[in-house]
């Protein structure tokens, strides 16, 4: 009885805006079925009150958006045919939007030799074939990356892997035959790292059931540190894909790049002649957080944490941990471009704005808000200006510097507008700091303003440089 407020508002902001030909008891198992779709895979809160709002900002819509942008639907925010179709095929328990470790912290194993233990065996395959389609599994990723396996028979092991149906002890109970294939865990000790596989599927070898090599290649990515890709040629898409060619597996280049962002390529991987056919675009390199020569695109916080932004990544800390976490920028915001010229957060509106080119986003926790991007030449910037290299929110003063090259503007939060006596030179304003700046944060009442390597804190009260550290200093190198 619970659960049924939830359900019957649901459908009040759901239903009646994009009515189904359905019977009304169809719609109540597919509004149950939307529902924990949106709760468990794309982090639409459990609480009934946000269903009560306005139709067209109504959080499902969003979220319906944000599951259609993710998998490659037409993004309509309707229930349409397609996208309930998609809701109802099997696919991997872990979420697309958020995590799924118990571990806070940095998704990468810090080593490159692990060990895994086949925990117990499904009855559906003679206990061999679970052995080669583990191995095989794992050597889909061992052959583009430094990582090594081996097996342990008995005691802990980093990658633990075991059959079990319904609740088996992780509070994310298995569903029964269909839906949650499998679920597994980010990299990290106990639980982290471990895949579990629901053994209510019809495990095969071939594809008359649930493949097994199919679904552990997945989930020992998920274990190695990746998040589900957007892209549906990928091991990583998080929907399980029957037309899988097995005799001539591969993994795509999302997946190799995503795997080698982690742990680089294999140590002298033999020059292969390149297939002239399909030419792939190069690994980017993984950025070493503690290498001294290491910059950033752009550094903001987000509620309470810092988050520092390089390439298609970013590392995110916050105050309580050392270690910090590094994600793929598309992993939380998919529509978000790499390498990104500044970021900001205006706690005042709990909203971090990224720029990158002439264009911004912004960002609340894990959506990016409807209408963006947008221009900045919507917020008064001269045609001149092509892109803005670091920005932050002054807390004390409600205005938000804007600095570009050598020079910098204000910009009045409460009139919304740039300040008439601007632009005006960073050198003469923020002695100590420039000429140019990189990116640029708050943190406990100073500045920190980045340039390559460097980083000066700066005292806005003071006006003066208090100290200059290597840009990399948060980090617990
Ligand atoms: C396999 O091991 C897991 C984890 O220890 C447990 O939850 C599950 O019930 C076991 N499955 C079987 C079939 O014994
Ligand atoms: C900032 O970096 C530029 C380019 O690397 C350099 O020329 C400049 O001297 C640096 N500024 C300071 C204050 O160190
Ligand atoms: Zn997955
Ligand atoms: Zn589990």
């Amino acid at each position: 009885m619970k659960n049924l407020p939830i359900l019957v508002l649901l459908c009040v902001a759901a239903c009646s805006a994009y009515p189904l030909e359905q019977t009304a008891k169809n719609k109540d198992t597919s509004m149950d079925l939307v529902q924990q779709y949106l709760e468990n895979y794309y982090n639409l809160a459990k609480d009934a009150k946000q269903f009560v709002r306005r139709k067209d900002s109504s959080p499902v819509v969003k979220k319906i958006q944000e599951m259609q942008k993710f998998l490659g639907l037409e993004v309509t925010g309707k229930l349409d045919s397609n996208t309930l179709e998609m809701m109802r095929k099997p696919r991997c328990g872990v979420p697309d939007v958020g995590q799924f470790t118990t571990f806070p912290g940095s998704p990468k194993w810090r080593k490159t030799h692990l060990t895994y233990r086949i925990v117990n065996y499904t009855l559906d395959l003679p206990r061999d074939a679970v052995d080669a389609a583990i191995e095989k599994a794992l050597k889909v990723w061992e052959e583009v990356t430094p990582l090594t396996f081996s097996r342990n028979n008995e005691g802990e092991a980093d990658i633990m892997i075991s059959f079990a149906v319904r609740e088996h002890g992780d509070f994310i109970p298995f569903d029964g035959p269909g839906k949650v294939l499998a679920h597994a865990y980010a990299p990290g000790p106990g639980l982290n790292g471990d895949a579990h596989f629901d053994d209510d599927e019809q495990w095969t070898e071939d594809k008359r059931g649930t493949n097994l090599f199919l679904v552990a290649g997945h989930e020992i990515g998920h274990s190695l540190g990746l998040f589900h890709s957007t892209n549906p040629e990928a091991l990583m898409y998080p929907v399980y894909n029957p037309l899988t060619d097995l005799a001539r597996f591969h993994l795509s280049q999302d997946d190799v790049n995503g795997i080698q962002a982690l742990y680089g390529p294999p140590p002298a991987s033999p020059k292969e002649p390149a297939v002239p056919t399909e030419p792939t675009p190069a690994a980017p390199e993984t950025p070493d957080m503690c290498g001294p020569d290491l910059s950033f695109d752009a550094v903001s916080t987000l509620r309470g944490e810092m988050l520092f932004f390089k390439g298609r990544h970013f590392w995110r800390k916050s105050h309580g941990t050392v270690e910090a976490g590094f994600y793929l920028i598309s992993s939380f915001w998919p529509s978000l471009p790499s390498g990104v010229d500044a970021a900001l957060e205006v706690t005042s509106k709990d909203t971090v704005f990224v720029f990158k080119g002439n264009q911004f986003w912004a960002i609340r926790g894990n959506e990016i808000q409807a209408g963006y991007p947008r221009a900045i030449h919507t917020l008064g910037f001269p045609p001149t200006i092509s892109k803005i290299d670091a920005a932050i929110y002054d807390k004390k003063k409600k205005k938000t510097y804007f600095f570009v090259k050598d020079k910098y503007w204000s910009f009045d939060e409460k009139r919304q507008s740039l300040e008439p006596e601007f632009p005006r030179q960073i050198a003469d304003d923020f002695p100590g700091v420039g000429p140019t700046v990189d990116a640029v944060f708050e943190a406990f009442g100073f500045f920190y303003f980045f340039n390559g390597s460097s980083q000066f804190e700066y005292d806005p009260n003071a006006k003066k440089v208090t100290r200059i550290l290597k840009s990399n200093s948060w980090f617990n190198c």
